[in-house]
Protein backbone atom coordinates (compact mmCIF):
# COMPACT_ATOMS: atom_id res chain seq x y z
CA UNK A 1 0.00 0.00 0.00
CA UNK A 2 1.62 3.45 -1.12
CA UNK A 3 1.55 6.42 1.65
CA UNK A 4 -1.40 8.11 -0.31
CA UNK A 5 -3.20 4.72 0.27
CA UNK A 6 -2.84 4.48 3.22
CA UNK A 7 -4.19 7.77 3.86
CA UNK A 8 -7.41 7.28 2.18
CA UNK A 9 -10.56 7.72 4.06
CA UNK A 10 -12.43 4.08 3.99
CA UNK A 11 -15.97 3.30 3.10
CA UNK A 12 -17.41 -0.05 3.45
CA UNK A 13 -20.72 -0.79 1.44
CA UNK A 14 -22.99 -3.53 1.85
CA UNK A 15 -24.96 -4.98 -1.12
CA UNK A 16 -22.17 -3.51 -3.35
CA UNK A 17 -22.43 -6.09 -6.52
CA UNK A 18 -25.41 -4.05 -8.02
CA UNK A 19 -28.07 -1.51 -7.90
CA UNK A 20 -28.00 1.45 -5.73
CA UNK A 21 -25.24 -0.35 -3.24
CA UNK A 22 -23.39 -0.70 -6.38
CA UNK A 23 -23.89 2.88 -7.36
CA UNK A 24 -22.93 4.02 -3.75
CA UNK A 25 -19.27 2.09 -4.27
CA UNK A 26 -18.95 4.15 -7.33
CA UNK A 27 -19.56 7.11 -6.08
CA UNK A 28 -17.94 7.09 -3.53
CA UNK A 29 -14.67 5.61 -4.77
CA UNK A 30 -15.16 8.98 -7.22
CA UNK A 31 -15.00 10.93 -3.73
CA UNK A 32 -11.29 9.23 -3.36
CA UNK A 33 -12.17 6.85 -0.66
CA UNK A 34 -10.51 3.37 -0.30
CA UNK A 35 -14.34 1.30 -1.14
CA UNK A 36 -14.67 -2.31 0.65
CA UNK A 37 -17.36 -3.88 -1.86
CA UNK A 38 -19.33 -6.29 0.08
CA UNK A 39 -21.56 -8.17 -1.39
CA UNK A 40 -22.76 -11.84 -0.63
CA UNK A 41 -19.60 -14.07 -2.65
CA UNK A 42 -16.19 -12.60 -3.41
CA UNK A 43 -16.57 -13.28 -6.62
CA UNK A 44 -20.05 -10.73 -7.20
CA UNK A 45 -18.40 -8.04 -5.00
CA UNK A 46 -15.62 -8.70 -7.45
CA UNK A 47 -17.78 -7.03 -9.97
CA UNK A 48 -17.98 -3.50 -8.11
CA UNK A 49 -14.18 -3.69 -7.32
CA UNK A 50 -14.07 -3.52 -10.98
CA UNK A 51 -17.12 -0.90 -12.10
CA UNK A 52 -15.04 1.34 -9.18
CA UNK A 53 -11.51 0.66 -10.05
CA UNK A 54 -12.69 1.45 -13.80
CA UNK A 55 -14.11 5.03 -12.77
CA UNK A 56 -10.44 4.99 -11.51
CA UNK A 57 -11.12 4.77 -7.74
CA UNK A 58 -9.56 1.63 -5.13
CA UNK A 59 -11.52 -0.29 -3.87
CA UNK A 60 -11.51 -4.66 -2.29
CA UNK A 61 -13.62 -7.37 -2.88
CA UNK A 62 -15.66 -9.14 0.80
CA UNK A 63 -18.12 -11.55 0.51
CA UNK A 64 -20.43 -11.92 3.19
CA UNK A 65 -23.81 -13.05 4.21
CA UNK A 66 -24.94 -9.92 6.54
CA UNK A 67 -27.97 -11.65 7.96
CA UNK A 68 -25.27 -14.37 9.07
CA UNK A 69 -24.38 -12.55 12.97
CA UNK A 70 -21.05 -14.89 12.62
CA UNK A 71 -20.26 -13.89 8.95
CA UNK A 72 -20.04 -10.22 10.07
CA UNK A 73 -18.25 -10.86 13.04
CA UNK A 74 -15.61 -12.74 10.86
CA UNK A 75 -15.86 -9.38 8.02
CA UNK A 76 -15.33 -7.20 11.24
CA UNK A 77 -12.15 -8.82 12.21
CA UNK A 78 -10.73 -9.30 8.99
CA UNK A 79 -11.27 -5.47 7.91
CA UNK A 80 -10.21 -4.55 11.34
CA UNK A 81 -7.28 -6.65 11.29
CA UNK A 82 -6.33 -5.03 7.92
CA UNK A 83 -6.88 -1.87 7.98
CA UNK A 84 -8.01 -0.96 11.90
CA UNK A 85 -10.70 1.64 10.96
CA UNK A 86 -13.81 2.12 8.75
CA UNK A 87 -14.56 5.67 8.11
CA UNK A 88 -17.79 5.42 6.54
CA UNK A 89 -20.32 2.10 6.91
CA UNK A 90 -23.13 2.29 4.66
CA UNK A 91 -25.62 -0.10 5.11
CA UNK A 92 -27.47 -1.08 2.12
CA UNK A 93 -28.08 -4.52 1.62
CA UNK A 94 -31.67 -5.31 1.74
CA UNK A 95 -34.17 -8.06 0.25
CA UNK A 96 -38.29 -8.32 0.13
CA UNK A 97 -40.09 -11.17 0.23
CA UNK A 98 -43.75 -9.82 -0.44
CA UNK A 99 -46.94 -11.29 0.53
CA UNK A 100 -50.47 -10.21 1.67
CA UNK A 101 -49.95 -10.18 5.74
CA UNK A 102 -52.50 -13.04 5.92
CA UNK A 103 -50.51 -14.96 3.71
CA UNK A 104 -47.09 -14.12 5.11
CA UNK A 105 -45.00 -17.10 6.96
CA UNK A 106 -43.11 -16.92 9.39
CA UNK A 107 -39.68 -17.94 7.27
CA UNK A 108 -40.91 -14.31 4.79
CA UNK A 109 -40.64 -12.40 7.85
CA UNK A 110 -37.50 -13.38 9.70
CA UNK A 111 -35.47 -13.80 6.55
CA UNK A 112 -36.53 -9.91 5.57
CA UNK A 113 -35.71 -8.84 9.36
CA UNK A 114 -32.63 -10.92 9.48
CA UNK A 115 -31.46 -9.16 6.10
CA UNK A 116 -32.28 -5.44 6.47
CA UNK A 117 -32.69 -5.04 10.01
CA UNK A 118 -30.19 -7.16 11.87
CA UNK A 119 -27.44 -6.70 9.35
CA UNK A 120 -27.44 -3.32 10.73
CA UNK A 121 -27.18 -4.57 14.12
CA UNK A 122 -24.49 -6.90 13.71
CA UNK A 123 -22.41 -4.68 10.86
CA UNK A 124 -22.68 -1.18 13.03
CA UNK A 125 -21.32 -3.57 16.38
CA UNK A 126 -18.45 -4.60 14.42
CA UNK A 127 -17.50 -1.87 12.84
CA UNK A 128 -18.14 1.39 15.49
CA UNK A 129 -15.66 0.80 17.99
CA UNK A 130 -12.88 2.33 16.27
CA UNK A 131 -15.01 4.69 15.45
CA UNK A 132 -15.59 6.03 18.93
CA UNK A 133 -11.90 5.84 19.60
CA UNK A 134 -10.72 8.24 16.75
CA UNK A 135 -14.01 10.46 17.10
CA UNK A 136 -14.58 10.40 13.56
CA UNK A 137 -17.46 8.44 11.72
CA UNK A 138 -20.38 8.19 9.37
CA UNK A 139 -23.12 5.75 9.20
CA UNK A 140 -25.89 5.40 6.51
CA UNK A 141 -28.47 3.34 7.03
CA UNK A 142 -30.49 2.72 3.37
CA UNK A 143 -34.16 2.51 4.80
CA UNK A 144 -36.88 2.90 2.31
CA UNK A 145 -40.25 4.90 1.84
CA UNK A 146 -42.27 2.20 2.97
CA UNK A 147 -41.01 2.23 6.25
CA UNK A 148 -42.23 5.89 6.46
CA UNK A 149 -45.70 4.96 4.86
CA UNK A 150 -46.15 1.50 5.03
CA UNK A 151 -47.22 -0.54 2.09
CA UNK A 152 -49.99 -3.76 1.58
CA UNK A 153 -47.92 -6.49 1.11
CA UNK A 154 -44.71 -5.69 2.80
CA UNK A 155 -45.32 -6.02 6.03
CA UNK A 156 -42.49 -7.28 6.97
CA UNK A 157 -40.28 -5.08 4.93
CA UNK A 158 -41.86 -1.79 6.40
CA UNK A 159 -41.29 -2.94 9.82
CA UNK A 160 -37.46 -3.82 8.73
CA UNK A 161 -37.04 -0.18 6.96
CA UNK A 162 -39.08 1.97 9.77
CA UNK A 163 -36.77 -0.18 12.36
CA UNK A 164 -33.88 1.00 10.51
CA UNK A 165 -34.77 4.40 11.22
CA UNK A 166 -35.45 3.90 15.01
CA UNK A 167 -32.31 2.31 15.46
CA UNK A 168 -30.58 5.40 12.97
CA UNK A 169 -31.91 7.98 15.38
CA UNK A 170 -31.28 6.11 18.85
CA UNK A 171 -27.78 5.44 17.35
CA UNK A 172 -27.25 8.97 16.58
CA UNK A 173 -28.02 10.11 20.50
CA UNK A 174 -26.07 7.33 21.77
CA UNK A 175 -23.09 8.78 19.21
CA UNK A 176 -22.60 12.00 18.57
CA UNK A 177 -20.51 12.90 21.59
CA UNK A 178 -18.14 10.80 19.80
CA UNK A 179 -18.68 13.06 16.50
CA UNK A 180 -20.02 10.01 14.61
CA UNK A 181 -23.08 10.59 12.88
CA UNK A 182 -25.75 8.55 12.03
CA UNK A 183 -28.24 8.99 8.93
CA UNK A 184 -31.26 7.34 6.73
CA UNK A 185 -31.96 7.65 2.94
CA UNK A 186 -35.26 6.49 2.31
CA UNK A 187 -35.31 6.09 -1.69
CA UNK A 188 -38.67 5.79 -3.66
CA UNK A 189 -39.26 3.99 -6.14
CA UNK A 190 -35.69 3.74 -7.72
CA UNK A 191 -34.96 1.47 -10.95
CA UNK A 192 -33.24 -1.43 -10.02
CA UNK A 193 -33.55 -5.17 -10.45
CA UNK A 194 -35.86 -5.28 -7.50
CA UNK A 195 -38.25 -3.19 -9.03
CA UNK A 196 -37.87 -4.22 -12.18
CA UNK A 197 -40.36 -6.84 -11.68
CA UNK A 198 -43.36 -4.63 -11.47
CA UNK A 199 -45.82 -4.50 -14.49
CA UNK A 200 -46.50 -1.89 -16.64
CA UNK A 201 -50.07 -0.99 -15.38
CA UNK A 202 -48.28 -1.28 -11.60
CA UNK A 203 -45.48 1.29 -12.85
CA UNK A 204 -48.07 3.36 -14.19
CA UNK A 205 -49.73 3.95 -10.94
CA UNK A 206 -46.11 4.77 -9.05
CA UNK A 207 -45.67 7.36 -11.81
CA UNK A 208 -48.76 9.20 -11.08
CA UNK A 209 -47.68 9.59 -7.36
CA UNK A 210 -44.41 10.66 -8.61
CA UNK A 211 -44.55 15.26 -9.03
CA UNK A 212 -41.28 14.59 -10.43
CA UNK A 213 -42.76 12.22 -13.10
CA UNK A 214 -39.90 9.75 -13.17
CA UNK A 215 -38.66 6.76 -11.51
CA UNK A 216 -35.49 7.48 -9.64
CA UNK A 217 -32.14 5.92 -10.90
CA UNK A 218 -29.63 4.69 -8.26
CA UNK A 219 -27.43 7.75 -8.99
CA UNK A 220 -30.25 9.83 -7.27
CA UNK A 221 -29.61 7.19 -4.03
CA UNK A 222 -25.50 7.58 -4.39
CA UNK A 223 -25.20 11.37 -4.67
CA UNK A 224 -26.74 11.59 -1.27
CA UNK A 225 -24.68 8.96 0.43
CA UNK A 226 -21.96 10.81 -1.25
CA UNK A 227 -22.85 13.89 0.90
CA UNK A 228 -24.01 12.92 3.66
CA UNK A 229 -20.39 10.58 4.30
CA UNK A 230 -18.44 13.75 3.22
CA UNK A 231 -16.49 15.91 6.13
CA UNK A 232 -19.16 18.71 5.13
CA UNK A 233 -22.29 16.72 6.51
CA UNK A 234 -20.89 17.29 10.25
CA UNK A 235 -23.51 18.95 11.67
CA UNK A 236 -26.41 16.34 10.27
CA UNK A 237 -27.05 13.24 12.74
CA UNK A 238 -30.10 11.39 13.19
CA UNK A 239 -32.71 12.80 9.83
CA UNK A 240 -34.29 10.50 7.29
CA UNK A 241 -33.75 11.94 4.08
CA UNK A 242 -36.50 10.87 1.69
CA UNK A 243 -35.13 10.80 -2.25
CA UNK A 244 -38.09 10.06 -3.68
CA UNK A 245 -39.16 12.61 -6.40
CA UNK A 246 -41.55 14.18 -4.08
CA UNK A 247 -43.90 11.38 -3.62
CA UNK A 248 -44.00 11.32 -0.05
CA UNK A 249 -44.14 15.20 0.71
P1 LIG B 1 -31.01 -5.05 -5.42
O1 LIG B 1 -31.85 -6.25 -5.19
O2 LIG B 1 -30.73 -4.62 -6.81
O3 LIG B 1 -29.61 -5.19 -4.64
C1 LIG B 1 -29.58 -5.59 -3.31
C2 LIG B 1 -28.16 -5.95 -2.97
O4 LIG B 1 -28.13 -6.48 -1.65
C3 LIG B 1 -27.60 -7.02 -3.90
O5 LIG B 1 -26.26 -6.70 -4.16
C4 LIG B 1 -27.72 -8.28 -3.05
O6 LIG B 1 -26.79 -9.27 -3.40
C5 LIG B 1 -27.42 -7.71 -1.67
N1 LIG B 1 -27.87 -8.59 -0.59
C6 LIG B 1 -29.13 -9.04 -0.36
N2 LIG B 1 -29.12 -9.88 0.69
C7 LIG B 1 -27.84 -9.96 1.12
C8 LIG B 1 -27.20 -10.69 2.15
N3 LIG B 1 -27.88 -11.50 2.96
N4 LIG B 1 -25.86 -10.54 2.32
C9 LIG B 1 -25.14 -9.74 1.50
N5 LIG B 1 -25.71 -9.02 0.48
C10 LIG B 1 -27.03 -9.15 0.30
O7 LIG B 1 -31.71 -3.89 -4.59
P2 LIG B 1 -31.58 -2.30 -4.68
O8 LIG B 1 -32.80 -1.81 -5.33
O9 LIG B 1 -30.28 -1.88 -5.15
O10 LIG B 1 -31.74 -1.98 -3.11
C11 LIG B 1 -30.68 -1.59 -2.27
C12 LIG B 1 -31.26 -1.12 -0.96
O11 LIG B 1 -32.14 -0.01 -1.20
C13 LIG B 1 -32.10 -2.19 -0.26
O12 LIG B 1 -31.90 -2.11 1.14
C14 LIG B 1 -33.52 -1.79 -0.61
O13 LIG B 1 -34.44 -2.23 0.36
C15 LIG B 1 -33.40 -0.28 -0.63
N6 LIG B 1 -34.45 0.38 -1.40
C16 LIG B 1 -34.61 0.13 -2.75
C17 LIG B 1 -35.64 0.76 -3.44
C18 LIG B 1 -35.86 0.55 -4.90
O14 LIG B 1 -36.86 1.09 -5.42
N7 LIG B 1 -35.03 -0.15 -5.62
C19 LIG B 1 -36.56 1.68 -2.76
C20 LIG B 1 -36.28 1.86 -1.36
C21 LIG B 1 -35.27 1.23 -0.73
Amino acid sequence: MSDEESEMRTALVTGASRGIGLAIAEELGRRGMRVLCVARSTESAGRAVAAVEAAGGVAEAYGCDVADAGAVAALGEEVLGKHGYVDTLVNNAGITRDNLFIRMDGSEWDEVLRTNLDSCFHMTRAFVRPMTRKRFGRILNISSVIGLTGNAGQANYAAAKAGMIGLTKSLAKELAARSITVNAVAPGFIETDMTSELGEETRGTILKLIPLKRMGTPADIASMVGYLSSPEAAYITGQVFTVDGGMVI
